[in-house]
C-alpha cells in the first residue's frame, strides 16, 4: 500500500510539473506572438486612424500632427497617407530633432492646402516641412496639391510672401520618389542644408505662366542626385543656389519652364559658392533658357567646376547662358566685384532655339574663365542668331554649330582688381 502510494505521488508530481511545464511553453509561445503582431502594427501609423477625414473638406491637420508624433517616436516606421483620399492640410511641420531615423512618409493619397487666407500666417514660407531628421523617405504614388492659382492671381487676401509647398531643411538621408507635386503656390520641392538627397521618379506640374514656381529648388546642400523626373513648371526646373555642391541632375525631362540654372548667386553683396554641378542626359523643351548661370553684379565667391552634358533642347529660347549681370526686376548697376565663374563645360548640346544659341554675358572685373564648347549644334527654328560673348575665355574643342568667333582663347586673370580671397570659398 505505501509502496504504491509513493509511486502515486511521483507518478503525480512528474504529470504536474510536464502540465505546468508544457503550458508555461504554450504560454510564451504565445506571448511571443502576439508581441510580434503587436510590434508589426505599432510601426505603421495610418491618418486615418488618427482622425482625418479625407474627404477634402474637413480640416485633418491635427490627424497628421498626431499620426507624425507616433511615427516620430519608432525607428524605421511608416506614416501612411493612404490612396482614395484627399487630405486638407494646413502649414504643418513634421519636425525632427528628437524623431528615431529612417521614418517612411508612404503618400498614395491626395493632399491639398487650405485657399483661404486665415489658414495662412503672415510670412509662412512653407506649407509642408521636414526638418532635422536623419533619414527620411517620402514615397508612393500621391499627390501634393498646393491649389497655387489663387496665390498666382493677385490672391484673395493672401500674404505677400508665397509659400513653398514642400521644403526639407537640415536634413541628412533624404529621399523624395514616386510622388506629384503639383499647383505649388511658390517653388514646388526645396532642398536647404541638407546632405545626402536623392530625388527620382518624380513629377512636378504647373502652368509654364505661374509665377515663381520653381520645380526642385537646392541651397546649402551637397551629394544631391536628382532623376529620372519629369519638371514642368512656370520658373527654374531646377535652381542650384548657394552653399552646393557635388550635385548630379539627370534624365530629367524640363519645359515649360525657364530650364536648368545655377543662381541667381550673390545678389545685395552676397558670397555664393558652388561647386561640382553635373547636369546631363536631359531634356528642354519649349524654355526660356536650357542651362543658365546667373549672377548679380556686386557679389563674391565662385561657381567652378560644372559640366553640362548629352542636353537635348527643342523651342529653348537661349539654350547656353551664363549672365553675370542677372537683375530680376530693373535697377541694378555695375560694381567692381562679381562672383568667380571658371571651369565650366558644354559637351553634345543639340537642338533648336528660338532666340540665341548662346550667351555668355561675363563681368568687366572678372572674366568667365575655362569656358569649353564641344560637340554643339543648335540650330534656329525661326531666325537665326549669333553666339554673344562678352569676357568669356576658353576653348572650343571642336567645330561649333554655328560658329563660335567670339569665345576669346587662354585664360584672362582679374588684373588685380578681384583678389583671389574674395573668390575663395
Ligand atoms: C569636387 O570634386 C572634386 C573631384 O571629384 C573633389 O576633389 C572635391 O573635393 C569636390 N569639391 C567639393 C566642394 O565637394
Ligand atoms: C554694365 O557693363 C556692361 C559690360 O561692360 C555694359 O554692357 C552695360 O551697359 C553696363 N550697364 C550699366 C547699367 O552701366
Amino acid at each position: 500500500m505505501k509502496t504504491i502510494n509513493l509511486n502515486t505521488i511521483t507518478l503525480i508530481i512528474t504529470i504536474a510539473f510536464l502540465v505546468l511545464f508544457s503550458s508555461f511553453e504554450n504560454c510564451s509561445a504565445l506571448r511571443g506572438n502576439r508581441w510580434r503582431k503587436l510590434k508589426a502594427s505599432s510601426t505603421t501609423f495610418n491618418v486615418l486612424d488618427f482622425g482625418a477625414k479625407g474627404d477634402g473638406h474637413a480640416d485633418d491637420t491635427k490627424a497628421f500632427e498626431d499620426a507624425w508624433a507616433a511615427a516620430c517616436k519608432i525607428e524605421a516606421s511608416t506614416m501612411v497617407v493612404p490612396s482614395g483620399s484627399v487630405f486638407l492640410v494646413k502649414p504643418i511641420s513634421f519636425s525632427g530633432p528628437n524623431c528615431q531615423p529612417n521614418i517612411v512618409f508612404q503618400l498614395d493619397g491626395k493632399i491639398i492646402a487650405p485657399t483661404s487666407s486665415s489658414s495662412w500666417g503672415s510670412g509662412t514660407l512653407q506649407w509642408l516641412e521636414f526638418t532635422k531628421l536623419n533619414k527620411i523617405t517620402i514615397k508612393g504614388k500621391g499627390v501634393i496639391d498646393g491649389q497655387g492659382s489663387v496665390w498666382w492671381n493677385g490672391n484673395g487676401g493672401l500674404p505677400k510672401t508665397k509659400p513653398t509647398a514642400l521644403r526639407f531643411y537640415g536634413s541628412n538621408g533624404v529621399t523624395v520618389t514616386g510622388i506629384t507635386i503639383q499647383n505649388s503656390q511658390q517653388t514646388h520641392l526645396k532642398f536647404d542644408s541638407c546632405t545626402n538627397v536623392q530625388v527620382f521618379d518624380i513629377t512636378v506640374s504647373s502652368p509654364g505662366d505661374s509665377p515663381n514656381t520653381d520645380g526642385i529648388h537646392l541651397q546649402n546642400s551637397q551629394d544631391v542626385v536628382i532623376y529620372s523626373s519629369t519638371l514642368a513648371c512656370g520658373d527654374d526646373c531646377v535652381s542650384i543656389q548657394t552653399g552646393c555642391s557635388n550635385i548630379l541632375v539627370h534624365n530629367v525631362n524640363c519645359g515649360p519652364g525657364h530650364g536648368i540654372s545655377i543662381g541667381s548667386l550673390g545678389k545685395e553683396n552676397t558670397r555664393a559658392c558652388v561647386s561640382n554641378v553635373t547636369v546631363r542626359d536631359t531634356t528642354l523643351h519649349n524654355t526660356l533658357t536650357g542651362v543658365r548661370i546667373k549672377t548679380w553684379q556686386g557679389g563674391s565667391g565662385s561657381v567652378q567646376n560644372i559640366m553640362f552634358s548629352n542636353i537635348q533642347v527643342s523651342e529653348v529660347e537661349t539654350p547656353i547662358t551664363i549672365d553675370q549681370y542677372y537683375c530680376d526686376g530693373g535697377r541694378c548697376h555695375n560694381e567692381t566685384s562679381a562672383v568667380a565663374v571658371s571651369s565650366i563645360h558644354y559637351t553634345n548640346v543639340k537642338g533648336t532655339y528660338t532666340k540665341k544659341p548662346m550667351y555668355f554675358a561675363c563681368s568687366d572685373s572678372l572674366p568667365c574663365n575655362g569656358i569649353t564648347l564641344d560637340t554643339i549644334k543648335l540650330e534656329a527654328s525661326q531666325r537665326s542668331n549669333v553666339p554673344f560673348c562678352w569676357k568669356a575665355f576658353g576653348e572650343l574643342k571642336t567645330e561649333i554649330v554655328p560658329p563660335v568667333d567670339c569665345l576669346q582663347r587662354g585664360k584672362q586673370s582679374s588684373g588685380g582688381i578681384i583678389s583671389s580671397k574674395e573668390s575663395s570659398c
